[in-house]
């Protein structure tokens, strides 16, 4: 019996959606099988497009309550939370219905259900109501991303202890918020609600905030915050949280575990827990199929992304890697051209990292941490924005760009920017670095003026020790 489809994708999240649009852009024929009722996976039902709605919204409620008097412009902003929230969820419509239209347009079949990988080629699918259905393709893709990372003896309910999906939706704001984890998650959505009115404590295990970015940044990024009314307690765990309608306590505890150390009680209205995202492989079925995991319950792939069966594929957050949206879409369309004959590649060297705090960071590369472990010589040029003239007028002068060239061929190795519309600036960089590119070529490409950008060749210019402005 001829295949049904050439693919099956398991999950429509940026991994997977992008995958099936490029196997049907190269003549395969298609099913995607999701279990959500809408596509888009977390990115954007729970993920980077609400978070971002809200951090918009919140920021412009900022603005105009104290950034506005300073232009001439008088304005007594209030809070409409509910209204808020609508706008959220409709930029999330918005963005899902694109989806569906995307599948449609390009004859994927979309299955709504829970997808079960019973072996090589062959699919189930249990519908919403009961129904099962068996599938038979050529190549299986597997992209069902992550979930949420739990601690143990903190049961999320989403009303009192949430994880970042309850706290994109919740309907009162708290007085005091209390984020278990200083990464991306809890500076995000800490933001958000801080700048809605919570009072926000921040406990982190490490001693500093968002390991693996750049220290130089994260430490201006957390004074920055701070300047902002955000709390941290660094070196400190959550071991316990007493839920009571007089109010929640904390218990806070020296990350050691040392008994003398700094420990404290907190009272938090809400506990945000964002320690990290775990794998998604509930319930497929893998066991029986010889599909691998790692250590740590990520699907194994070859370069191909190819797992130890022959004909899956997985790619995205189910795999290692960066658990970032972008990640995921370039897997995607690497493994759909790879399953069509063709060859796909994705670059893990110049993947761009973004936290969407004001400032924002935007960093592609490697750290100074990075190339030190690593013994590179390399080269430091930083540039602030305070010397940048589009920043004095628009008054976002916080923040720099760093770039890191190496010593002998002056190859960028790494470009970090905590500012103001960062999240927009580092493409360029990638851009240069995905072509090899030098300081001196960054350097030498003339940037309009006034602009923001023009930072970024300043810094290139301090690599040789001959920016302009500073
Ligand atoms: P997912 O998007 O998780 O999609 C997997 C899909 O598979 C889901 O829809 C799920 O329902 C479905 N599925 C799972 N199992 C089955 C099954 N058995 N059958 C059928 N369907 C199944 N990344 C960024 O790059 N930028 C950001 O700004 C950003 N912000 C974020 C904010 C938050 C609050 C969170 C939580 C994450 C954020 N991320 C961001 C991370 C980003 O969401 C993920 O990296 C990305 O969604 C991973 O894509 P994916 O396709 O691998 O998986
Ligand atoms: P994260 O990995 O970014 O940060 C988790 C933080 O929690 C770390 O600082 C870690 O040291 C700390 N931690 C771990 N256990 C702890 C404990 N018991 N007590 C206190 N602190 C503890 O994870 P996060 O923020 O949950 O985000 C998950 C993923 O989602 C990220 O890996 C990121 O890739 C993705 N994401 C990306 C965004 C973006 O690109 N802008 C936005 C939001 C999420």
């Amino acid at each position: 019996m001829p295949e049904a489809y050439d693919l099956i994708v398991i999950g429509s999240g940026p991994g997977g959606y992008v995958c099936a649009i490029r196997a049907a852009q190269l003549g395969l024929k298609v099913a995607v099988v999701e279990k959500r009722a809408t596509h888009g996976g977390t990115c954007l039902n729970v993920g980077c497009i609400p978070s971002k709605a809200l951090l918009h919204a919140s920021h412009a409620l900022e603005e105009a309550g104290h950034g506005f008097a300073a232009m001439g412009i008088d304005a007594e902003p209030r809070l409409d939370l509910a209204r808020m929230l609508a706008f959220k969820d409709e930029g999330v419509k918005g963005n899902v219905d694109g989806v569906a239209y995307l599948l449609k347009k390009n004859k994927i079949e979309a299955i709504h259900g829970k997808a079960t990988v019973l072996g090589a080629g062959r699919v189930g699918v249990t519908f919403p109501n009961g129904d099962i259905q068996r599938l038979e393709c050529r190549s299986i893709v597997i992209a069902t991303g992550s979930d949420v990372a739990r601690l143990p003896g903190l049961d999320i309910d989403e009303q009192v202890i949430v994880s970042s999906t309850g706290a994109l939706s919740l309907p009162k704001v708290p007085k005091r918020l209390l984020v278990i984890g200083a990464g991306v998650i809890g500076l995000e959505l800490g933001s958000v609600w801080r700048r809605l009115g919570s009072e926000v404590l921040v406990v982190e295990f490490l001693d500093r905030i968002l390991p693996g970015t750049d220290a130089d940044v994260a430490r201006t990024l957390q004074r920055l915050l701070m300047k902002q009314g955000m709390k941290f307690k660094l070196s400190s765990k959550v071991t316990a949280v007493a839920r009571s309608p007089l109010g929640n306590k904390v218990a806070i505890e020296p990350a050691s575990g040392d008994s003398d150390g700094d420990g404290m009680m907190a009272d938090a209205d809400v506990v945000l827990v964002a320690v990290g995202r775990v794998p998604y492989t509930e319930g497929l079925g893998l066991e029986a199929t010889g599909v691998k995991l790692d250590n740590r319950r990520r699907i194994l792939v070859d370069q191909h992304f190819q797992t130890d069966v022959p004909g899956i594929y997985a790619i995205g957050d189910v795999i290692a890697g960066p658990m970032l949206a972008h990640k995921a879409e370039d897997e995607g369309m690497a493994a759909a051209e790879i399953i069509a004959g063709k060859a796909g590649h994705v670059n893990y060297d110049v993947i761009p990292n973004v936290i969407y705090t004001a400032p924002e960071v935007a960093t592609v590369g490697k750290s100074e941490e990075e190339l030190k472990a690593a013994g590179v010589a390399y080269r430091v040029g930083k540039f602030p924005f305070t010397a940048n003239g589009r920043a004095k007028v628009n008054r976002t002068t916080d923040g720099f760009v760093k770039i890191l060239a190496d010593a002998d061929t002056d190859r960028i190795l790494g470009v970090h920017i905590i500012a103001d519309q960062a999240s927009e600036m580092i493409a360029e960089s990638c851009v240069i670095m995905e072509f090899g590119g030098s300081a001196e070529d960054l350097a030498r490409t003339c940037h309009a003026h006034p602009t923001l950008t023009e930072a970024v060749k300043e810094a290139a210019l301090a690599v040789d020790r001959r920016a302009i402005h500073m």
